[in-house]
């Protein structure tokens, strides 16, 4: 059974503009290790590359937690967040879920496999800020194929059950990556890649940076790909299934 939350720890607002922003500030004026921020409504959400990221009380379950370290290499850490998400919701019964790099998590529905949350990882001195925002309804985005926890769920958890779930996880990936790093959890992390083997491209700002087959993750979470010109590793871009491959 899991120790539930220490209340102390989790400040729940109704809204506030993004939850990385606010706790990065927190942080900055001390806030301590450890500490949780969720809003029921974000007015300006945070994606990767500057993106929008919408929520709101019943739609979604958007938070950030912060984590304090010195001199911590941080280069896989979005992958090893990525992990303890799927093995929060997993244990919760979630079923059909995967990652896909750098650092969704993916749920398929209908026959693709769509999006079911986000992570923004930032950094700030020694504070570490995790933000992850999970859908618990399938927004609705015009460039994106989207899913909610109803998807792969039957019965939904209450929200504060399921961030102490995710944090639990969280908490316990963060320990393991700070002693070794991402390494020892590169293997799980493969095994739930979505399209591990697969003909992909890699994406950024609507140019294609390139494409080949997907030959996973290297030992600090750079994308490795198979391309015309060899092997090549990667540490930025949007990566999609090559069209007519899905
Ligand atoms: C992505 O683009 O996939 C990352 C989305 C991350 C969104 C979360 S919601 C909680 C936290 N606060 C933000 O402003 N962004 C992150």
């Amino acid at each position: 059974m899991m120790t539930p939350l220490h209340p102390e720890r989790v400040e729940w607002r109704a809204e506030c503009a993004s939850t990385n922003t606010l706790l990065r500030e927190q942080a900055e004026a001390g806030a301590p290790a450890g500490k949780a921020l969720v809003a029921d409504r974000q007015t300006a959400g945070r994606g990767r590359h500057g993106r929008v990221w919408q929520s709101s009380p019943k739609e979604s379950l958007t938070f950030s937690v912060l984590f304090r370290g010195k001199g911590i290499a941080l280069s896989g850490l979005s992958l090893a967040v990525g992990l303890a998400l799927l093995r929060a919701l997993e244990k919760q019964g979630a079923q059909n879920l995967s990652l896909k790099w750098p650092n969704d998590l993916l749920c398929r529905k209908n026959g693709t496999d769509a999006k079911l949350a986000g992570i923004l990882i930032e950094c700030a001195g020694d504070a570490v800020i995790i933000g992850i925002g999970l859908n618990l309804e399938a927004p609705d985005l015009p460039e994106q194929t989207t899913a909610g926890l109803f998807d792969c769920l039957e019965t939904l958890p209450e929200r504060p059950a399921l961030l102490a779930a995710i944090i639990h996880e969280l908490d316990s990936i963060w320990v393991d990556f700070v002693a070794r790093g991402f390494a020892p959890l590169r293997a799980d992390w493969q095994a739930r890649h979505v399209w591990q083997g697969k003909f992909v491209r890699l994406m950024e700002d609507k140019r294609v940076l390139a494409e080949g087959i997907c030959r996973g993750v290297d030992d600090n979470g750079a994308l490795c790909l198979v391309t015309n010109e060899g092997e090549q590793t990667f540490w930025a871009g949007d990566l999609s299934l090559r069209a007519g491959d899905a």
